[in-house]
């Protein structure tokens, strides 16, 4: 198991050696480049950013000009970047930083989580990277990071896994020494390290363990989880809805009816329906059948959107009865069970009648 000290001075090591270093952003002090980027990057793509960055930077180059500009203009430099809301927020967090600030993005994460736009990660970003503050960022990267190397279980946007990642992430930052400039250099390592470990090298798919410097120590590489962690989202239960469905047997035969032509299964042969007890029983008078009825297991199926849960009632009439008997103005055919075969039925209910 990794001790949690060991962390921090393996990360800033390896990003000196391996990280990416020329980054527009990285070659600036500027907390308003800074934080320029990281909105940017909220949403978007190292790649597409780039070049979103600089002309957004040649129109719009201090906080100042920002904040006075139209707003027009400020969209039309956003456009292509896309979730366009973040471009609000962004002049509206310039003009309050111009107010109540002076023109200085806040130091303290408390401050800067206040500002438009700006959650917790991104607010940590900005102080560790402009500031060097000793303040954890937990992004959808550092998420996947952190649950791999940890072998933390759960949906990590989970409040509960989420307050654990918080808390892990804030045990694994660099010990700060006496050097304020020493901090700061030894934050934006740590914090673009972080990036990049898990955007070169703990990739979400095809992870390149082999170049990992955490690799000894991954507990998802121990147990070949890598695939697994972080778990995915919990699919939401799918509503159930109940058909009721005539099992009318005749000798070896069995009633037939034709599916409406829209609608699920439409034009498919199936069982008479309903969509209660009580109804499926009044179909099966019409056909002489008075009961008892036997309850037949439940079949369940799936569809995109909910799943169906067929209970099938059984009813049997003499052998003789059935010839011909089928309701006018429906499609119904009395089917031998050794010709079914020959019937496009639903698979739930050819399951349910060969078994
Ligand atoms: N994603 C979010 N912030 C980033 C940064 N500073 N560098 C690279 N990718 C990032």
């Amino acid at each position: 198991m990794l001790s949690k000290s060991g962390f921090a001075p393996r990360l800033v090591a390896w990003q000196r050696l391996h990280g990416r270093h020329d980054l527009p952003w990285q070659n600036t002090h500027d907390p308003y480049r800074i934080w320029l980027a990281e909105i940017m990057l909220q949403q978007t793509q190292v790649a597409s950013v780039i070049q979103y960055y600089h002309r957004f930077l040649a129109r719009f180059p201090d906080v100042k000009t920002l904040a006075d500009a139209p707003l027009d203009e400020v969209m039309a430099r956003w456009s292509g970047l896309g979730y366009y809301a973040r471009a609000r927020h962004l002049q509206r967090c310039a003009q309050r930083v111009m107010r109540e600030y002076g023109g200085i993005f806040p130091r303290d994460v408390e401050m800067l989580i206040t500002l438009p736009g700006v959650g917790r990660s991104t607010a940590s970003a900005i102080a560790a990277c402009a500031y060097g503050a000793p303040q954890p960022i937990l992004d959808g990267n550092v998420k996947r990071v952190l649950t791999r190397i940890f072998g933390i279980e759960g949906f990590p946007g989970a409040p509960r896994i989420e307050n654990a990642l918080w808390t892990l992430a804030e045990s694994l930052l660099p010990a700060l020494v006496a050097n304020q400039e020493e901090n700061l250099k030894t934050m934006r390592a740590y914090t673009q390290g972080l990036m990049d470990l898990g955007a070169l090298v703990c990739r979400r798919a095809r992870p390149d363990c082999a170049r990992c410097p955490f690799q000894e120590e991954c507990v998802a590489f121990a147990t070949g989880r890598t695939h697994e962690l972080p778990q995915a989202r919990p699919k939401k239960a799918k509503p159930v809805r109940r058909a009721f469905m005539l099992v009318l047997r005749s000798g070896n035969a069995v009633l037939l009816e034709r599916r409406a032509p829209k609608g699920i299964w439409g034009g498919l042969w199936s069982l008479p329906e309903a969509s209660n007890e009580a109804e499926l029983l009044a179909c099966a008078a019409r056909f002489g059948a008075f009961g008892p009825f036997t309850r037949l297991a439940a079949v369940t199926h799936t569809f995109t959107h909910f799943q169906l849960r067929i209970e099938p009632r059984l009813a049997t009439l003499p052998a003789c009865a059935y010839a011909g008997n089928c309701l006018a103005g429906q499609e119904q055919a009395w089917t031998p069970l050794c010709e079914l075969h020959q019937y496009g039925l639903p698979a739930p209910v050819r399951r349910l009648l060969t078994r």
